[in-house]
């Protein structure tokens, strides 16, 4: 199964990639800042596994340079993001060094590693001993055997210093390698391997049954024993090329952070809004319609807000009712959010505790606390 990128995937950025790396910048940025301001000497470590060529031909940015721009940000502020950097292959891995040597000359901390990932994880592991950590692991196809992934982890078990993932579990090689389980031409090899992948041959059985959600079954599976093995609280965002089609990937986070956990919900649904402007702008340049399709399939912010609002302000009120102390919502993030999570940033979720308020479910308006995830809501009436 090939392992390197197709013909134009360096043109330009595909749909998908636009919330990647959305995704990539928005959370990297506060993960550096919030860790490396209590990190030993503010030194943050940053692999990306598979990191392509750095930037498109277009000049826009690929994973590379979006983590040097991060680090680059971070050095003025005093805070050092070390960046590791592998690539496998010869002309993708030329061009990356290209675009590290301008970072490198402007001070930032990074290097370019050629070869494969599995190479170079035990040496990134032991440089981030004391620092907090962070994989961003994006294969065009398999990703690490689980027993190699969640083994990182493992050597790395405590909350501090973090350890948090970003990875690219790619559906369409699980639905290409779910097709091998009922073909009489299914290749064994292929299978093992995604046997490894997926730490058993549990994913066989989805298959085997002939489900027609077998590939999400998985994906949903694989997060789960993910999240086991390697001790994190694992989500997983799905991304497809527009709406309506199938994921070509998800995006699948591992944090032991209950703020990490919070900070990614809030933004992927910030990133999502930039992905539906994209998608406009792009239709716009290519088709001359009366109606984008985009804009009518595009759900309106507002009306899943006011939908949001009144869910999450009963999620809130349940949460009260059972606790019957003080809680602070980061320390509920997926109770909070329910299945908002995600979907819509944290100025909907303070609108919510503020409807409690009002209908009487809390004394806290959650005025004056300036981040949403850190408002304290006390239980009982609201006083008279
Ligand atoms: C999807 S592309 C990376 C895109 C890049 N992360 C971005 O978002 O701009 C995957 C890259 O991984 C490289 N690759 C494949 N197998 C690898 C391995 N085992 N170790 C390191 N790089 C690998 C491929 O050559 C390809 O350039």
């Amino acid at each position: 199964m090939s392992s390197g990128t197709g013909g134009g995937y360096w043109d330009e950025k595909a749909l998908p990639s636009v919330f990647k790396h959305e995704l990539l910048k928005r959370y990297l940025s506060p993960f550096g800042g919030m860790t490396g301001s209590h990190a030993r000497d503010k030194l943050v470590v940053y692999l990306d596994g598979y990191a392509g060529e750095g930037r498109y031909e277009s000049g826009e940015p690929g994973s590379a340079e979006i983590a040097l721009r991060v680090a680059s940000h971070h050095r003025s502020r005093g805070l050092t993001l070390s960046c590791f950097f592998v690539e496998q292959q010869a002309k993708s891995f030329a061009r990356l060094e290209e675009v590290v040597a301008g970072y490198q000359r402007r001070g930032v901390q990074a290097v370019a590693r050629r070869g494969g990932v599995d190479d170079v994880l035990d040496d990134v592991l032991h440089q981030a001993v004391q620092a907090p950590l962070f994989l961003f692991l994006d294969p065009c196809g398999l990703c690490l055997p689980l027993d190699r992934l969640a083994g990182a982890f493992r050597q790395r078990p405590h909350r501090w210093p973090p350890t948090e993932l970003l990875m690219n579990f790619s559906m369409m090689a699980v639905r290409r390698i779910g097709g091998h389980v009922r073909s009489s031409k299914g290749n064994e090899k292929t299978l093992q391997r995604f046997d490894a992948v997926c730490g058993g041959t549990w994913w066989r059985e989805y298959f085997a049954a002939g489900r027609p959600d077998a590939a999400e079954k998985v994906a949903a599976e694989y997060g789960r024993r993910l999240g086991r093995r390697a001790g994190l609280s694992v989500v997983s965002v799905p991304v497809a090329h527009k709406p309506g089609d199938k994921p070509v990937y998800h995006l699948v986070f591992g944090t032991r952070s209950p703020y990490g956990l919070w900070v990614f919900g809030d933004t992927v649904a910030r990133a999502r809004d930039e992905w539906w402007k994209t998608l406009e702008l792009r239709e716009e340049d290519t088709e001359m319609t009366l109606f984008s399709t985009t804009s009518l399939k595009q759900p309106d912010p507002g009306e899943i807000a006011a939908r949001a609002v009144p869910h999450i302000a009963g999620n809130l009120g349940d949460l009260l009712q059972r606790e019957r102390r003080p809680v602070k919502l980061v320390d509920y993030t997926l109770e909070v959010l329910g299945r908002y999570y995600g979907q819509v940033p944290d100025p909907v979720v303070r609108k919510a505790v503020q409807l409690l308020h009002k209908q009487g479910g809390t004394p806290s308006d959650g005025v004056g606390e300036r981040h949403v995830r850190n408002i304290v809501l006390r239980p009982g009436p609201v006083a008279a």
